[in-house]
């Protein structure tokens, strides 16, 4: 199935869903993918609307670049023609405009589905940030990584500083972005940026095996195992052993109830 829940194909997406998969396109090619609150809030749309049965959701770009982040235009008094303009820092409503545009983001976090981001070319700013937005990144070999707001003026504040110190850690974290300076896909894999780095031509078909044995699980089994794990940071050992236990119990009780309930 070809979908636009809330028509996120005007917003420069396209949405496929192929069985449990479903395949997300930044599609704008042309401008590398450049993002405007229309495509963020798109996102967003794509995730609420996302059909229950979806396992897994892979993010991708059209074109030789992932996403060259927000779109440099919007910057500008002339903005980008259709596009609503970027929330103003001095209007009182500006942390919750953002708020809209991290609802992008953040649902590719969700335990119901796992997330990967397929990333060729170049993943800057907002883009890098959608990238660290999903669970896994696999990189062509050509991908380029940059935290650039800082070099701005702007701080990243599309959830990616997160994932970014959680992965890579705080001293490497803030080398990387106060420099702004550009990951290659060989340094991004020493820096579990990415879980795989694979020939361009390879991209696809990685991501297409990956994902095909990433839903294998037992989808129930899957979600409470991905809950545990993303709550595991923030609990001590005893903590996590005593989340184990309720996990299992909740997810063994569910499977042998009668109504399956
Ligand atoms: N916003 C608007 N337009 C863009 C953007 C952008 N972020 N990035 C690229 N484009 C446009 C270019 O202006 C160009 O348009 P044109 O054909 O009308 O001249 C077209 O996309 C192709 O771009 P090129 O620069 O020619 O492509 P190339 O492959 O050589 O370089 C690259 C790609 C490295 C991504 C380069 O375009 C670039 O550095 N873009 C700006 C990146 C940036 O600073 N983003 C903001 C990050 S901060 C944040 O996201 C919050």
């Amino acid at each position: 199935m070809t979908g636009s829940p809330a028509g996120p194909e005007g917003a420069g997406l396209k949405l496929d869903i192929d069985g449990v998969v479903a395949t997300v396109t930044l599609s704008r090619p042309e401008r590398r993918n450049a993002m405007t609150p229309a495509m963020w809030h798109g996102l967003a749309a794509i995730g609420e609307t996302l059909p229950a049965g979806v396992r897994a959701v892979v993010v991708r770009g059209d074109g030789p670049s992932f996403s060259a982040g927000i779109d440099l235009r919007l910057f500008t008094p002339e903005g980008v023609p259709g596009s609503e303009p970027v929330a103003d820092p001095l209007s009182p409503g500006f942390e919750q405009a953002v708020a809209g545009y991290q609802a992008g983001f953040l649902w590719l976090r969700r335990p119901d589905i796992v997330s990967v981001a397929a990333v060729r070319g170049h993943a800057i700013g907002a883009g890098f940030q959608l990238a660290l937005a999903c669970d896994l990144r696999v990189l062509a070999d050509d991908a380029r990584l940059c935290m650039k707001e800082p070099a701005l003026g702007l701080v990243p504040d599309l959830t990616g500083t997160k994932p970014l110190v959680d992965i890579v850690g705080l001293p490497r974290a803030i080398e990387l972005c106060l420099t702004a300076r550009t990951v290659t896909a060989a340094e991004a894999r020493d820096l579990r940026l990415a879980e795989l780095v694979v020939p361009a031509d390879d991209l696809d078909d990685t991501v297409a095996d990956l994902v095909s044995a990433l839903c294998a699980t037992d989808a129930a089994t899957a979600r409470a195992t991905k809950e545990l794990l993303t709550g595991a940071p923030a609990r001590t050992l005893d903590q996590q052993a005593a989340a184990e236990r309720a996990a299992q119990a909740t997810l063994q009780r569910k499977r042998r109830a009668p109504d399956g309930a």
